[in-house]
Protein backbone atom coordinates (compact mmCIF):
# COMPACT_ATOMS: atom_id res chain seq x y z
CA UNK A 1 0.00 0.00 0.00
CA UNK A 2 1.00 3.29 -0.40
CA UNK A 3 2.38 5.52 2.69
CA UNK A 4 -0.33 7.80 4.12
CA UNK A 5 2.14 10.62 3.10
CA UNK A 6 1.45 9.78 -0.78
CA UNK A 7 -2.13 8.83 -0.38
CA UNK A 8 -2.70 12.41 1.03
CA UNK A 9 -1.63 13.70 -2.05
CA UNK A 10 -3.79 12.02 -4.59
CA UNK A 11 -6.65 15.30 -3.99
CA UNK A 12 -4.73 17.39 -5.89
CA UNK A 13 -4.40 14.63 -8.97
CA UNK A 14 -6.92 12.27 -9.61
CA UNK A 15 -10.04 14.88 -11.14
CA UNK A 16 -13.77 13.39 -11.13
CA UNK A 17 -16.22 14.55 -13.42
CA UNK A 18 -17.30 17.61 -11.03
CA UNK A 19 -14.21 18.93 -10.99
CA UNK A 20 -13.56 18.44 -14.85
CA UNK A 21 -16.69 20.41 -15.42
CA UNK A 22 -15.83 23.44 -13.17
CA UNK A 23 -12.06 23.77 -14.56
CA UNK A 24 -13.88 23.52 -18.09
CA UNK A 25 -16.65 26.38 -16.62
CA UNK A 26 -13.69 28.34 -15.77
CA UNK A 27 -11.48 28.11 -19.48
CA UNK A 28 -14.48 28.54 -20.84
CA UNK A 29 -15.13 32.37 -19.14
CA UNK A 30 -11.50 32.89 -19.68
CA UNK A 31 -12.13 32.46 -23.09
CA UNK A 32 -14.84 34.38 -23.40
CA UNK A 33 -13.33 37.15 -21.58
CA UNK A 34 -10.35 37.31 -23.87
CA UNK A 35 -12.52 37.44 -26.79
CA UNK A 36 -13.43 41.01 -25.30
CA UNK A 37 -10.46 42.17 -23.54
CA UNK A 38 -7.18 43.15 -25.13
CA UNK A 39 -4.33 42.92 -22.16
CA UNK A 40 -5.85 39.37 -21.01
CA UNK A 41 -3.27 36.45 -20.08
CA UNK A 42 -5.51 33.96 -22.35
CA UNK A 43 -5.01 36.27 -24.66
CA UNK A 44 -7.47 34.96 -27.65
CA UNK A 45 -5.07 36.41 -30.41
CA UNK A 46 -6.72 37.09 -33.69
CA UNK A 47 -4.09 35.43 -36.08
CA UNK A 48 -5.14 37.24 -39.47
CA UNK A 49 -5.38 33.98 -40.87
CA UNK A 50 -9.02 34.08 -42.62
CA UNK A 51 -9.37 30.45 -43.31
CA UNK A 52 -8.55 26.38 -42.98
CA UNK A 53 -6.84 24.77 -46.68
CA UNK A 54 -8.56 22.63 -48.51
CA UNK A 55 -5.24 20.48 -49.97
CA UNK A 56 -5.21 22.03 -53.31
CA UNK A 57 -3.08 24.65 -52.21
CA UNK A 58 0.67 24.26 -54.34
CA UNK A 59 3.88 26.55 -54.19
CA UNK A 60 7.53 25.98 -52.28
CA UNK A 61 7.96 28.27 -49.66
CA UNK A 62 10.36 28.52 -46.97
CA UNK A 63 9.40 28.04 -43.38
CA UNK A 64 11.18 28.88 -39.82
CA UNK A 65 10.36 27.02 -36.80
CA UNK A 66 11.59 28.91 -33.46
CA UNK A 67 10.22 27.96 -29.98
CA UNK A 68 9.97 24.50 -29.63
CA UNK A 69 12.69 21.41 -28.99
CA UNK A 70 14.58 22.56 -32.09
CA UNK A 71 15.70 25.86 -34.41
CA UNK A 72 14.08 24.61 -37.72
CA UNK A 73 14.91 25.61 -41.13
CA UNK A 74 12.76 23.90 -44.09
CA UNK A 75 11.31 24.39 -47.64
CA UNK A 76 8.23 23.24 -47.93
CA UNK A 77 6.62 22.23 -51.66
CA UNK A 78 3.01 22.25 -51.53
CA UNK A 79 2.09 19.71 -54.05
CA UNK A 80 -1.45 19.92 -53.64
CA UNK A 81 -3.78 16.71 -53.40
CA UNK A 82 -3.10 17.22 -49.95
CA UNK A 83 0.41 16.03 -50.22
CA UNK A 84 3.80 17.47 -49.41
CA UNK A 85 7.09 17.27 -49.03
CA UNK A 86 9.99 18.93 -47.17
CA UNK A 87 13.59 19.52 -47.03
CA UNK A 88 15.25 20.47 -43.47
CA UNK A 89 17.95 21.41 -41.09
CA UNK A 90 17.67 21.70 -37.02
CA UNK A 91 19.61 24.41 -35.18
CA UNK A 92 20.91 24.70 -32.30
CA UNK A 93 19.91 27.67 -29.84
CA UNK A 94 21.81 27.66 -27.10
CA UNK A 95 20.73 29.28 -23.25
CA UNK A 96 22.67 32.22 -23.99
CA UNK A 97 21.23 33.08 -26.93
CA UNK A 98 17.80 32.43 -25.16
CA UNK A 99 18.90 34.61 -22.86
CA UNK A 100 21.08 37.29 -24.38
CA UNK A 101 19.51 40.47 -26.44
CA UNK A 102 16.93 39.74 -28.95
CA UNK A 103 19.48 40.76 -31.89
CA UNK A 104 21.85 38.26 -31.49
CA UNK A 105 18.81 35.60 -31.55
CA UNK A 106 17.54 37.21 -34.61
CA UNK A 107 21.08 37.44 -36.44
CA UNK A 108 21.70 33.72 -35.42
CA UNK A 109 18.21 32.91 -37.08
CA UNK A 110 19.31 34.84 -39.73
CA UNK A 111 22.27 32.82 -40.36
CA UNK A 112 20.55 29.54 -40.07
CA UNK A 113 18.48 30.75 -43.06
CA UNK A 114 21.40 31.59 -44.72
CA UNK A 115 23.43 28.64 -44.35
CA UNK A 116 20.30 26.42 -45.30
CA UNK A 117 19.80 28.25 -48.71
CA UNK A 118 23.30 27.52 -49.21
CA UNK A 119 23.95 23.81 -48.04
CA UNK A 120 20.56 22.64 -48.89
CA UNK A 121 19.62 25.37 -51.79
CA UNK A 122 15.92 26.40 -52.89
CA UNK A 123 14.09 26.28 -55.74
CA UNK A 124 13.38 30.22 -56.20
CA UNK A 125 14.73 32.17 -59.29
CA UNK A 126 18.25 34.10 -58.60
CA UNK A 127 16.80 37.59 -58.00
CA UNK A 128 13.20 36.92 -56.99
CA UNK A 129 13.07 37.10 -52.69
CA UNK A 130 12.11 33.95 -51.59
CA UNK A 131 8.79 34.47 -49.38
CA UNK A 132 9.29 33.12 -45.94
CA UNK A 133 6.24 31.83 -43.19
CA UNK A 134 7.62 32.34 -39.43
CA UNK A 135 6.60 29.86 -36.69
CA UNK A 136 7.41 31.93 -33.87
CA UNK A 137 5.49 29.88 -30.77
CA UNK A 138 5.40 32.38 -27.97
CA UNK A 139 2.25 35.05 -27.66
CA UNK A 140 2.49 38.29 -29.91
CA UNK A 141 -0.32 40.26 -30.36
CA UNK A 142 -1.01 40.50 -34.42
CA UNK A 143 -2.12 43.46 -36.33
CA UNK A 144 -1.75 41.74 -39.62
CA UNK A 145 -0.12 38.13 -40.86
CA UNK A 146 2.79 39.85 -40.80
CA UNK A 147 3.07 41.97 -37.64
CA UNK A 148 2.84 41.68 -33.98
CA UNK A 149 4.36 42.54 -31.28
CA UNK A 150 6.05 40.15 -28.97
CA UNK A 151 3.70 39.92 -25.51
CA UNK A 152 5.82 37.95 -23.18
CA UNK A 153 8.34 35.48 -23.28
CA UNK A 154 7.44 31.57 -22.37
CA UNK A 155 9.27 28.30 -22.00
CA UNK A 156 12.67 29.03 -20.58
CA UNK A 157 13.51 32.39 -23.38
CA UNK A 158 14.13 35.58 -21.56
CA UNK A 159 15.69 37.97 -24.36
CA UNK A 160 15.94 41.36 -23.68
CA UNK A 161 15.16 43.65 -25.69
CA UNK A 162 11.89 41.78 -27.77
CA UNK A 163 8.93 42.48 -25.68
CA UNK A 164 6.69 44.84 -27.51
CA UNK A 165 9.14 44.68 -30.65
CA UNK A 166 7.47 43.04 -34.24
CA UNK A 167 9.14 40.03 -34.16
CA UNK A 168 8.94 40.17 -38.41
CA UNK A 169 10.68 43.03 -37.83
CA UNK A 170 13.34 42.07 -35.90
CA UNK A 171 13.92 39.06 -38.44
CA UNK A 172 13.43 40.92 -41.33
CA UNK A 173 15.98 43.40 -40.19
CA UNK A 174 18.82 41.04 -38.84
CA UNK A 175 18.00 39.13 -42.89
CA UNK A 176 18.60 42.53 -44.48
CA UNK A 177 21.52 43.65 -42.60
CA UNK A 178 23.20 40.05 -44.01
CA UNK A 179 21.49 40.63 -47.20
CA UNK A 180 19.69 37.37 -47.33
CA UNK A 181 17.06 37.61 -50.06
CA UNK A 182 13.77 36.54 -48.40
CA UNK A 183 10.95 38.27 -47.41
CA UNK A 184 9.23 37.15 -44.36
CA UNK A 185 5.15 37.79 -45.24
CA UNK A 186 4.16 35.94 -42.65
CA UNK A 187 3.92 34.73 -39.02
CA UNK A 188 2.11 32.06 -37.34
CA UNK A 189 2.09 30.63 -34.16
CA UNK A 190 2.84 26.79 -34.06
CA UNK A 191 -0.84 25.87 -32.98
CA UNK A 192 -2.29 27.63 -35.96
CA UNK A 193 0.29 26.16 -38.16
CA UNK A 194 -0.55 22.71 -36.50
CA UNK A 195 -4.78 23.34 -37.42
CA UNK A 196 -3.70 24.77 -41.33
CA UNK A 197 -1.13 21.86 -41.42
CA UNK A 198 -3.55 19.37 -40.41
CA UNK A 199 -6.59 20.71 -42.71
CA UNK A 200 -4.61 20.81 -45.12
CA UNK A 201 -3.49 16.99 -45.15
CA UNK A 202 -7.00 15.49 -43.53
CA UNK A 203 -9.67 18.09 -44.31
CA UNK A 204 -11.03 20.68 -41.58
CA UNK A 205 -9.81 20.25 -38.62
CA UNK A 206 -11.26 22.52 -35.47
CA UNK A 207 -8.40 22.84 -33.38
CA UNK A 208 -4.88 22.84 -33.63
CA UNK A 209 -3.19 21.77 -30.64
CA UNK A 210 0.26 21.56 -29.27
CA UNK A 211 1.74 19.13 -26.12
CA UNK A 212 5.16 19.72 -26.21
CA UNK A 213 7.97 22.01 -24.27
CA UNK A 214 4.60 23.91 -23.89
CA UNK A 215 1.34 23.72 -24.51
CA UNK A 216 -1.40 26.12 -26.71
CA UNK A 217 -4.42 25.30 -28.57
CA UNK A 218 -5.66 27.85 -32.00
CA UNK A 219 -9.28 27.21 -33.24
CA UNK A 220 -11.29 28.28 -35.85
CA UNK A 221 -13.95 30.73 -34.65
CA UNK A 222 -16.61 33.31 -36.37
CA UNK A 223 -14.46 36.51 -36.66
CA UNK A 224 -17.13 38.48 -35.09
CA UNK A 225 -16.68 36.53 -31.91
CA UNK A 226 -13.63 38.79 -31.04
CA UNK A 227 -15.52 41.67 -30.12
CA UNK A 228 -12.63 43.15 -28.76
CA UNK A 229 -11.63 44.16 -32.63
CA UNK A 230 -14.07 46.67 -32.46
CA UNK A 231 -16.87 46.72 -35.42
CA UNK A 232 -15.48 48.34 -38.20
CA UNK A 233 -11.94 46.42 -37.68
CA UNK A 234 -13.90 43.27 -38.19
CA UNK A 235 -15.59 44.46 -41.34
CA UNK A 236 -12.13 45.36 -42.44
CA UNK A 237 -10.39 42.19 -41.61
CA UNK A 238 -12.93 39.91 -43.20
CA UNK A 239 -12.46 41.78 -46.38
CA UNK A 240 -9.05 41.82 -47.83
CA UNK A 241 -7.33 39.60 -49.27
CA UNK A 242 -8.52 37.08 -52.10
CA UNK A 243 -9.62 34.26 -49.34
CA UNK A 244 -11.21 37.04 -46.95
CA UNK A 245 -14.16 35.25 -45.37
CA UNK A 246 -16.58 35.20 -41.80
CA UNK A 247 -14.34 33.18 -40.30
CA UNK A 248 -10.51 33.49 -38.63
CA UNK A 249 -7.99 31.82 -36.96
CA UNK A 250 -7.78 31.97 -33.35
CA UNK A 251 -4.78 31.85 -30.94
CA UNK A 252 -5.74 31.16 -27.55
CA UNK A 253 -2.77 30.90 -25.55
CA UNK A 254 -4.35 28.81 -22.76
CA UNK A 255 -0.70 27.93 -21.54
CA UNK A 256 -1.80 31.24 -19.65
CA UNK A 257 -5.05 30.20 -18.71
CA UNK A 258 -6.02 30.40 -14.95
CA UNK A 259 -2.94 32.33 -13.67
CA UNK A 260 -4.75 33.30 -10.80
CA UNK A 261 -5.92 30.02 -9.87
CA UNK A 262 -9.47 30.35 -9.27
CA UNK A 263 -10.22 26.66 -10.57
CA UNK A 264 -6.83 24.27 -11.35
CA UNK A 265 -5.95 21.62 -9.12
CA UNK A 266 -2.80 23.40 -7.98
CA UNK A 267 -0.30 21.15 -5.43
CA UNK A 268 2.40 22.71 -3.56
CA UNK A 269 4.71 21.10 -5.78
CA UNK A 270 3.49 23.53 -8.31
CA UNK A 271 3.46 26.15 -6.35
CA UNK A 272 7.04 25.18 -5.78
CA UNK A 273 7.85 25.07 -9.40
CA UNK A 274 6.08 27.81 -10.01
CA UNK A 275 8.21 30.58 -7.57
CA UNK A 276 11.38 28.85 -8.44
CA UNK A 277 11.00 29.61 -12.62
CA UNK A 278 12.18 32.68 -14.52
CA UNK A 279 8.55 33.33 -15.03
CA UNK A 280 6.56 33.07 -11.45
CA UNK A 281 2.66 33.78 -11.42
CA UNK A 282 2.63 32.89 -15.61
CA UNK A 283 1.80 30.11 -17.56
CA UNK A 284 0.22 28.28 -14.98
CA UNK A 285 -2.00 25.52 -16.90
CA UNK A 286 1.46 25.05 -19.05
CA UNK A 287 3.25 24.31 -15.80
CA UNK A 288 0.83 21.07 -15.29
CA UNK A 289 0.76 20.14 -18.23
CA UNK A 290 3.71 20.39 -20.59
CA UNK A 291 6.85 18.74 -21.19
CA UNK A 292 9.17 21.64 -19.78
CA UNK A 293 7.88 20.88 -16.46
CA UNK A 294 6.23 17.52 -16.11
CA UNK A 295 9.74 15.83 -14.67
CA UNK A 296 10.34 18.44 -12.05
CA UNK A 297 6.50 17.97 -10.90
CA UNK A 298 7.33 14.39 -10.19
CA UNK A 299 10.91 15.32 -8.59
CA UNK A 300 9.27 17.76 -6.27
CA UNK A 301 6.84 14.87 -5.32
CA UNK A 302 9.68 12.31 -4.94
CA UNK A 303 11.89 15.15 -2.69
CA UNK A 304 8.94 15.58 -0.40
CA UNK A 305 8.47 11.75 -0.09
CA UNK A 306 12.21 11.14 0.64
CA UNK A 307 12.03 13.97 2.88
CA UNK A 308 9.39 12.48 5.04
CA UNK A 309 11.83 8.89 4.69
CA UNK A 310 9.49 6.88 3.15
CA UNK A 311 11.16 6.54 -0.04
CA UNK A 312 14.70 5.63 -1.07
CA UNK A 313 14.87 5.00 2.74
CA UNK A 314 15.38 9.26 3.08
CA UNK A 315 18.25 9.35 0.42
CA UNK A 316 18.33 11.46 -2.39
CA UNK A 317 20.89 11.81 -5.38
CA UNK A 318 22.67 14.78 -6.83
CA UNK A 319 20.25 15.11 -9.92
CA UNK A 320 17.47 14.67 -7.98
CA UNK A 321 18.51 17.70 -6.12
CA UNK A 322 19.27 19.59 -8.81
CA UNK A 323 16.69 21.85 -10.21
CA UNK A 324 14.87 20.26 -13.36
CA UNK A 325 17.50 17.61 -12.94
CA UNK A 326 14.23 14.93 -13.71
CA UNK A 327 13.69 14.97 -17.65
CA UNK A 328 10.34 14.60 -19.11
CA UNK A 329 11.56 12.03 -21.20
CA UNK A 330 12.14 9.84 -18.31
CA UNK A 331 8.63 10.00 -17.03
CA UNK A 332 7.66 8.62 -20.02
CA UNK A 333 10.33 6.09 -19.62
CA UNK A 334 9.05 4.75 -16.48
CA UNK A 335 5.42 4.77 -17.44
CA UNK A 336 6.33 3.09 -20.39
CA UNK A 337 8.75 0.40 -18.37
CA UNK A 338 7.33 -3.64 -19.12
CA UNK A 339 9.24 -4.51 -15.92
CA UNK A 340 9.97 -3.19 -12.22
CA UNK A 341 13.55 -3.99 -12.80
CA UNK A 342 13.47 -1.18 -16.22
CA UNK A 343 12.51 1.23 -13.86
CA UNK A 344 15.13 0.37 -11.16
CA UNK A 345 17.57 0.96 -14.08
CA UNK A 346 16.28 4.36 -14.71
CA UNK A 347 16.17 5.25 -11.04
CA UNK A 348 20.00 4.45 -11.21
CA UNK A 349 21.99 4.88 -14.45
CA UNK A 350 19.90 8.40 -14.94
CA UNK A 351 18.96 9.79 -11.50
CA UNK A 352 22.34 8.12 -9.95
CA UNK A 353 19.48 6.93 -6.54
CA UNK A 354 22.04 4.16 -4.91
CA UNK A 355 20.41 0.66 -5.74
CA UNK A 356 20.53 -0.88 -2.49
CA UNK A 357 18.28 2.11 -1.18
CA UNK A 358 15.47 1.48 -3.88
CA UNK A 359 12.91 -1.06 -2.26
CA UNK A 360 9.95 -2.77 -4.26
CA UNK A 361 7.69 -0.64 -2.85
CA UNK A 362 9.98 2.12 -3.88
CA UNK A 363 9.57 1.38 -7.63
CA UNK A 364 5.55 1.55 -7.22
CA UNK A 365 5.60 4.58 -5.66
CA UNK A 366 7.78 6.13 -8.53
CA UNK A 367 5.24 4.35 -10.99
CA UNK A 368 2.36 6.14 -9.40
CA UNK A 369 3.85 9.76 -8.79
CA UNK A 370 4.76 9.53 -12.21
CA UNK A 371 1.33 8.83 -13.54
CA UNK A 372 -0.24 11.09 -11.18
CA UNK A 373 1.11 13.78 -13.14
CA UNK A 374 0.77 12.68 -16.25
CA UNK A 375 -2.82 11.34 -15.59
CA UNK A 376 -3.49 15.02 -14.32
CA UNK A 377 -1.79 16.43 -17.43
CA UNK A 378 -3.90 14.55 -20.15
CA UNK A 379 -7.46 15.17 -18.08
CA UNK A 380 -6.03 18.93 -17.77
CA UNK A 381 -5.26 18.79 -21.01
CA UNK A 382 -8.87 17.66 -22.42
CA UNK A 383 -10.37 20.48 -20.47
CA UNK A 384 -9.21 23.06 -23.13
CA UNK A 385 -9.87 20.76 -25.94
CA UNK A 386 -13.65 20.38 -24.58
CA UNK A 387 -13.45 24.14 -23.40
CA UNK A 388 -13.38 25.19 -27.41
CA UNK A 389 -15.08 22.31 -28.29
CA UNK A 390 -18.09 23.93 -26.14
CA UNK A 391 -17.25 27.51 -26.76
CA UNK A 392 -17.79 26.98 -30.63
CA UNK A 393 -21.04 24.49 -30.02
CA UNK A 394 -19.82 21.62 -31.45
CA UNK A 395 -20.40 19.40 -28.04
CA UNK A 396 -24.10 18.32 -29.55
CA UNK A 397 -24.36 16.61 -32.66
CA UNK A 398 -26.11 18.57 -35.85
CA UNK A 399 -28.01 16.06 -36.88
CA UNK A 400 -25.78 13.78 -38.94
CA UNK A 401 -22.69 12.37 -37.96
CA UNK A 402 -19.96 14.76 -38.56
CA UNK A 403 -16.91 14.50 -36.36
CA UNK A 404 -14.58 17.19 -34.36
CA UNK A 405 -11.59 17.10 -35.52
CA UNK A 406 -7.92 18.09 -33.98
CA UNK A 407 -4.45 17.78 -34.87
CA UNK A 408 -2.00 18.03 -32.34
CA UNK A 409 2.15 17.86 -32.37
CA UNK A 410 4.35 17.98 -29.86
CA UNK A 411 7.00 15.82 -27.56
CA UNK A 412 4.12 14.92 -24.85
CA UNK A 413 1.58 14.29 -27.81
CA UNK A 414 4.41 12.07 -29.48
CA UNK A 415 6.19 10.29 -27.23
CA UNK A 416 4.59 10.46 -23.49
CA UNK A 417 2.46 6.80 -23.37
CA UNK A 418 -0.90 6.47 -22.68
CA UNK A 419 -1.53 10.54 -23.21
CA UNK A 420 -4.32 10.65 -25.86
CA UNK A 421 -6.20 7.34 -23.78
CA UNK A 422 -6.02 9.14 -20.82
CA UNK A 423 -7.46 12.91 -22.70
CA UNK A 424 -10.67 10.36 -23.71
CA UNK A 425 -11.37 8.95 -20.65
CA UNK A 426 -11.32 12.47 -19.16
CA UNK A 427 -13.51 13.81 -22.35
CA UNK A 428 -15.64 11.26 -21.78
CA UNK A 429 -16.81 12.76 -18.71
CA UNK A 430 -16.81 16.13 -19.45
CA UNK A 431 -18.86 15.49 -22.97
CA UNK A 432 -20.25 12.19 -22.74
CA UNK A 433 -19.40 9.14 -24.70
CA UNK A 434 -21.53 10.68 -27.58
CA UNK A 435 -19.42 13.95 -27.45
CA UNK A 436 -15.94 11.92 -27.23
CA UNK A 437 -16.87 9.26 -30.00
CA UNK A 438 -17.30 12.32 -32.35
CA UNK A 439 -13.65 13.88 -31.82
CA UNK A 440 -10.91 12.56 -33.88
CA UNK A 441 -7.79 13.38 -33.16
CA UNK A 442 -4.24 12.80 -34.58
CA UNK A 443 -0.16 13.92 -35.01
CA UNK A 444 0.18 16.56 -37.20
CA UNK A 445 3.92 16.39 -37.05
CA UNK A 446 6.20 19.00 -37.81
CA UNK A 447 2.84 20.19 -38.95
CA UNK A 448 3.73 24.05 -37.84
CA UNK A 449 6.15 23.91 -41.27
CA UNK A 450 3.71 23.18 -43.27
CA UNK A 451 1.41 25.11 -41.60
CA UNK A 452 3.75 28.68 -42.10
CA UNK A 453 3.85 27.65 -45.88
CA UNK A 454 0.44 27.67 -46.56
CA UNK A 455 0.27 31.41 -45.02
CA UNK A 456 2.72 32.34 -46.88
CA UNK A 457 0.88 31.35 -49.57
CA UNK A 458 -1.82 33.16 -48.30
CA UNK A 459 -0.10 36.11 -47.93
CA UNK A 460 1.56 35.79 -51.81
CA UNK A 461 -2.13 35.78 -53.16
CA UNK A 462 -3.09 39.09 -50.91
CA UNK A 463 0.01 40.87 -52.57
CA UNK A 464 -0.66 39.60 -55.87
CA UNK A 465 -4.43 40.64 -55.25
CA UNK A 466 -3.18 44.12 -54.72
CA UNK A 467 -0.76 44.63 -57.70
C1 LIG B 1 7.27 20.74 -33.74
C2 LIG B 1 6.74 21.95 -34.49
O1 LIG B 1 7.00 19.58 -34.47
O2 LIG B 1 6.64 20.67 -32.49
C3 LIG B 1 6.98 23.20 -33.66
O3 LIG B 1 7.35 22.06 -35.74
C4 LIG B 1 6.37 23.05 -32.31
O4 LIG B 1 6.45 24.34 -34.32
C5 LIG B 1 6.89 21.78 -31.67
O5 LIG B 1 6.68 24.18 -31.51
C6 LIG B 1 6.27 21.54 -30.31
O6 LIG B 1 6.85 20.40 -29.71
P1 LIG B 1 8.14 20.42 -28.80
O7 LIG B 1 7.99 19.19 -28.04
O8 LIG B 1 9.31 20.45 -29.72
O9 LIG B 1 8.00 21.67 -27.98
C1 LIG C 1 3.85 28.48 -25.19
C2 LIG C 1 3.73 29.69 -26.10
C3 LIG C 1 2.71 29.47 -27.20
C4 LIG C 1 3.04 28.17 -27.91
C5 LIG C 1 3.13 27.01 -26.93
C6 LIG C 1 3.45 25.68 -27.59
O1 LIG C 1 2.65 28.34 -24.50
O2 LIG C 1 3.37 30.85 -25.34
O3 LIG C 1 2.68 30.55 -28.11
O4 LIG C 1 2.06 27.92 -28.89
O5 LIG C 1 4.10 27.30 -25.96
O6 LIG C 1 4.68 25.72 -28.24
Amino acid sequence: ALPAEAQALEKYFVLDKARLNEIVGGFRREFEDGLKNFGRDTAMIPSYCLNVPNGTEVGTFLALDLGGTNLRVCEVKLTGNHDFSVKQQKYKVSEALKHGDAKDLFDYIAESVDAFMTEVGTENGEDEAVHLGFTFSFPVEQTALDKGKLLTWTKGFACKNAIGHDVVKLLQDSLDAKHIKVKCSALVNDTVGTLLSRSYQSGPALIGAIFGTGTNGAYIDKTETIEKLGKEAIAESVKGGPDAGEYMVINTEWGAIDNGRHVLPVSPFDNKLDRESINPRKQAFEKMVSGMYLGEIVRNMLLYLIDFSVLFDGHSSEAMNTHYGLDTALVSEIEAAKSDDQVVNVLTKELGITEEFIKPADVQIVKWACRMVTMRAASLSACALAAVVLHTGHAQSKGGDETVDIGMDGSVAEFLPFFEERMRAALRLILGDEGEKRISMGLAKDGSGVGAALCALQAKKAEDANV
